[in-house]
């Protein structure tokens, strides 16, 4: 089987993450209470297993809001990346808010 998509893949693929990133635009206002204490230990547990962070670069893929961030040492060098601007603002100010050395794309 080929590797590659075809042209209709790469079409649904590209309606299904416009979808979703909607979707994600219109939880973001109330994301970190609905999903900051239910996803607490998946996101506890990933950073610990990445070990000492501290002068690391990290590139936290769908970054959300940023509550994932907080757990890195302060030292950290993060870049999120998320398909959700509405997302995004909210990670930029929390980074602005609790002085975390962070950036987003
Ligand atoms: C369940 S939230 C998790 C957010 C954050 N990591 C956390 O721990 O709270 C998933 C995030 O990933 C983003 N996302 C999902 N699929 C993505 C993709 N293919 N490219 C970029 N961002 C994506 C969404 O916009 C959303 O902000």
């Amino acid at each position: 089987m080929s590797p590659w998509k075809s042209p209709q893949d790469l079409l649904v693929a590209e309606v299904e993450n416009d979808v979703r990133a909607r979707m994600y635009a219109n939880l973001s206002a109330v994301y970190d209470v609905a999903f900051d204490r239910v996803l607490q230990g998946g996101r506890r547990r990933a950073v610990e297993t990445m070990g000492d962070t501290a002068g690391q670069r990290i590139l936290e893929v769908g970054v959300g809001t940023g509550l994932n961030l907080s757990p890195y040492q302060p030292d950290t060098d993060g870049t999120g990346i998320d398909y959700s601007s509405e997302m995004l603002d909210r990670a930029e100010a929390r980074v602005a808010r609790e002085g975390l050395r962070s950036r987003f794309v």
